[in-house]
């Protein structure tokens, strides 16, 4: 683990290095990097949190045969690619690149970063037969991140919507049920009568009262008692 780091650093640096030097210290190699749904002559698009497969393909136009070892590469800031966002994952191959030959690797880039444009470098470290390293540039432009296809997750969110509304009106309904004006019911008073009038009503009562129950019934009790 130590020796590929040490190993990576001295390829970010070296390749900085040689950027600068001739070119004939180079072995001969052409890379070049496709894009998922790239459309030719603009920004290539990654979409964030996602698994963006790229291919890498190299091409051997030397007399002997090359090793591809790893691809390493970074999300830097578009205004300054020293300014490193974040360091991708390095993916180790060991492949045989024959001389006058092609080889295909992939390469997934998969991060999460607000939707913009950014810069990527993409560096491959590169052996040939006597085990010199040597740091070939694939990519180092612009990508542009976007979002997901939000197709489902709007379903999703519309379906939530609507729930939602649905239970605000029936809180609303629920509301405005209880808050209603209660219907009065009418209650009636009984006209209020006078003293006099009051007892004229319990006197005739009284004496209606004493017609309906039964003769015998209006003996005093003791009366009955004694007699049986
Ligand atoms: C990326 O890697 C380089 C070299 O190993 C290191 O110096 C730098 O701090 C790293 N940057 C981030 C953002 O991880
Ligand atoms: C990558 O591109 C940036 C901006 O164009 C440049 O500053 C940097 O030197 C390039 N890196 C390499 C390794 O060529
Ligand atoms: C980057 O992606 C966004 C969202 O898809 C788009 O609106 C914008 O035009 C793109 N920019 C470039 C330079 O491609």
């Amino acid at each position: 683990m130590f020796g590929l780091k040490q190993s990576l650093k001295a390829l970010l640096c070296g390749a900085i290095f040689l950027a600068s030097v001739s070119a004939q210290t180079l072995p001969n190699v052409a890379v070049n990097a496709d894009f998922p749904n790239a459309i030719a002559g603009l920004t290539p698009d990654l979409i964030s949190g996602e698994a963006n497969d790229l291919k890498v393909t190299f091409r051997n136009t030397g007399k002997t045969d090359l090793k591809v070892n790893l691809i390493v590469g970074s999300v830097v800031e578009m205004t300054d690619f020293s300014n490193v966002i974040r360091n991708l994952t390095a993916y180790r191959y060991g492949t045989t690149l024959k001389a006058d030959g092609t080889l295909i690797l992939p390469y997934t880039i998969k991060m999460e970063h607000a939707s913009r444009e950014v810069g990527l470098t993409l560096m491959a470290d590169i052996m040939d037969s006597s085990k010199n390293h040597f740091p070939v540039l694939i990519y180092n432009s612009t990508i542009n991140f976007t979002e997901p296809i939000q197709g489902w997750i709007d379903i999703q969110l519309i379906f939530l919507y609507v729930v939602i509304a649905g239970l605000f009106i029936a809180i609303g309904m629920f509301i405005k049920d209880a808050m209603a004006p209660e219907v009065k019911k009418s209650v009636k008073k009984t006209p209020s009568m006078t003293p006099e009038e009051r007892e004229a009503a319990l006197e005739k009562m009284k004496v209606l009262d004493e017609d309906w129950i039964p003769e015998h019934h209006k003996k005093s009790p003791r009366v009955t008692k004694r007699r049986s």
